[in-house]
């Protein structure tokens, strides 16, 4: 296993740039995801790092080597992708021995590799099989297993879980996790779903239009979101995001909304704010000093124990994530409150956090 570093990586599609001059540093071991909506570059730095784009500007390092010129099959990578093509014509024994065609390595090691891969991913029982007598997550682990059975340095994911049924994603997400325990491997990860980044991540890099907008532990980026952006993807649901204004004695109000004014303690001036409320921290019932928000219900989504509320209040939506109880239903009156602690508050021009005190 090996350490990645990536110092101003940029790429240029004849004259687009499409991705903006990324530094991340990547420890030995760690299982790191990139994620953000389509089109932010994503792949394409996954690319970079297998070798299979050129780097247009700046540099990468796996271990202490610099990988820039590099061909592929040099890098000691391995990349699982998102449509991974297994054989069907082939055993599931053939089809993890495929991975080792180009190794120059004699065939008693080569045997012993497959052995140790397809007992470290629970394959052995079904090494005489074929493609067609296995379940979907089986054969994701077949191409998983193809992979590693070269023992590469860094493991490159684009997207493996996307094409899976809901199901077998999340079974499949376990899967990958376990793997990583068991292999101690680097883990470059990539994605757009945030629950998948979430679950799976020691550290995420959050992407949009070609950068990193925050890179840090999941609970970093719940906790402390940098920006608007990063706010609302991470969480299921979205933060709500209402624009406010600050008063100068640290009182936060909601536009349009009557009745909510919450101390926040930070210590920024005042002036015109968004202001994010998250809906796990919204309690639906009883108002809570003058951080009250009374509204109507729009919709109620039951998820069983829980139920989301939308809620109209002064024009805005908001979402609140709430116990399930009688009553709560389209078209109640509700209050909604939050404590101040719970309070977001991001600059409205530039979107960016505003500091709690
Ligand atoms: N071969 C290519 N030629 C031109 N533009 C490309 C090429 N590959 C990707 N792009 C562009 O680069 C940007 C990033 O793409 P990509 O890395 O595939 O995004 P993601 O994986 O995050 O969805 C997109 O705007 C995409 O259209
Ligand atoms: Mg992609």
């Amino acid at each position: 296993m090996a350490s990645v570093s990536i110092r101003n990586l940029t790429k240029r599609f004849d004259d687009v740039e499409v991705l903006h001059g990324i530094d991340l540093d990547i420890a030995h071991g760690e299982f790191i995801v990139l994620v953000g909506p389509s089109g932010c570059g994503k792949s394409t730095t996954l690319r970079m790092l297998a070798g299979l784009e050129d780097v247009s500007a700046g540099e990468i390092r796996i271990g202490d080597k610099v990988v820039n010129n590099l061909e592929p099959k040099a890098r000691n990578i391995a990349m699982v992708f998102q449509n991974y093509a297994i054989y069907p014509h082939m055993s599931v024994e053939k089809n993890i021995g495929f991975g080792l065609r180009t190794a120059k390595l004699p065939r008693a090691d080569k045997a012993k590799r497959i052995r140790e891969t397809a007992d470290l991913l629970e394959l052995t029982p079904l090494l005489d099989r074929r493609p067609s007598q296995l379940s979907g997550g089986q054969r994701q682990r077949v191409a998983i297993g193809r992979a590693m059975v070269r023992d590469p340095a860094v493991f490159l994911f684009d997207e493996p879980l996307s094409n899976l049924d809901a199901q077998l994603r999340a079974q499949m997400r376990l899967e990958v996790k376990r793997l990583h325990q068991r292999l101690g491997a680097t883990i470059v990860f990539v994605t757009h779903d945030q629950v998948e980044a979430m679950t799976l991540a020691d550290r995420i890099a959050i992407m949009r239009d070609g950068r990193i907008e925050q890179l840090g532990t999941p609970d970093e980026l719940y906790r402390t979101p940098v920006n608007t952006f990063v706010a609302q993807f991470v969480g299921s649901p979205s933060m709500n995001l209402v624009p406010g204004t600050i008063g100068a004695d640290g009182t936060v109000r909601l536009d349009g909304i009557d009745g909510f004014a919450a101390p926040f303690a930070g210590t920024t001036g005042a002036g015109e704010v968004i202001v994010g409320l998250r809906p796990d921290e919204l309690r639906v019932g009883a108002p809570e000093g003058g951080h009250a928000i009374r509204g109507t219900v729009e919709i109620v989504e039951r998820l069983g124990h829980d139920a989301l509320v939308y809620l109209k209040a002064g024009g805005q939506t908001l979402i609140a994530k709430a116990e399930a109880q009688p009553g709560l239903d389209a078209g109640a009156d509700v209050t909604v409150s939050a404590p101040a602690s719970a309070l977001y508050l991001f600059d409205r021009a530039s979107g960016q956090a505003l500091p709690a005190g």
